[in-house]
């Protein structure tokens, strides 16, 4: 890679859940989270070129599953954002931190975000050598699908005009187009049109790239490359029935930035 290139690394809902392990519905496995996740951080660590920084694209932790019965409050969140930071430590780069459905603002924002208002929406844009990232934020409390607000649209629409010069990535959490599986699609982005409609009036705007659906998938529409990048921790299964999920393999997105043009691989740790 020459100077003037940079790579980053997606990381995806690594579902942090202090004090207990996922189990996968329909089935006896009990999933570590934490150790699937340790394990990506060190794959990290020994990437050659390093990552400039990382983007964690929500589904960051999420001890509701083991509670499913009630909606927990910001400081039930807080062991959880905790084990995910000491987890993230480990990371040879600085990271950039979305919202999944899974997540509570107050406690991200507390533990990962501390020099914001615990109430800041987190959706924010940031550069890199030339190239303009743009993560957005889909969370709707209590939902399991997601969508952006009419506020967030538009300072999108602003952000992309200001950057019109800069090629563009754009994350965000939920799916805004239909991934053709049964289950996942009945929680997609639900303005995910009015979205893509914004992005597509921006020509700059090259990538979207989400998490969520744990799962790879790449759809080339026009000029934008939408992508979806595996979870750290358990996979949407490929075998139809009750289970949706399988254990493993945790996966990440590799994704190396030259000249204006991204290139990008997914790394299972197996
Ligand atoms: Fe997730
Ligand atoms: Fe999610």
């Amino acid at each position: 890679m020459t100077d003037d290139g940079f790579r980053f690394v997606h990381l995806t809902d690594t579902h942090i859940m202090a004090g207990g392990t996922w189990r996968i519905r329909g089935s006896d496995v009990e999933f570590d989270t934490d150790a699937s996740l340790r394990r990506v951080v060190e794959v990290v660590r020994a990437l050659d070129p390093p990552p400039a920084f990382a983007v964690l694209g929500g589904d960051l932790a999420s001890p509701d599953i083991l509670h499913r019965e009630r909606t927990l409050t910001a400081a039930e969140y807080a062991p959880s954002y905790a084990r995910l930071k000491e987890i993230l430590a480990g990371l040879p780069c600085r990271a950039h931190y979305m919202m999944g459905n899974h997540d509570n603002l107050e406690a991200l924002n507390r533990a990962l975000r501390p020099e914001m208002p615990v109430t800041t929406p987190c959706y924010y844009g940031f550069d890199h050598t030339g190239v303009h990232f743009v993560a957005l934020d889909s969370h709707e409390p209590g939902h399991a699908d997601g969508a952006l607000d009419a506020a967030q649209l538009a300072w999108l629409e602003r952000d992309l005009v200001a950057h019109r010069d800069a090629p563009t990535i754009a994350f965000v959490h939920h799916h805004p187009w239909p991934i053709g599986h049964a289950w996942l699609d009945t929680m997609p982005l639900r303005n995910g049109a009015e979205l893509m409609g914004i992005l597509g009036r921006h020509g700059q705007v090259r990538w979207i790239i989400g998490g969520h659906v744990h799962t790879e998938q790449v759809i080339q529409r026009e000029a934008l490359t939408l992508l979806t990048t595996p979870s750290t921790c358990i996979q949407l299964s490929k075998t139809a029935g009750e289970t949706h999920f399988d254990p493993g393999p945790p996966g990440f997105r590799v994704v190396d930035v030259r000249d204006g043009r991204l290139s990008s691989y997914v790394v299972y740790v197996r």
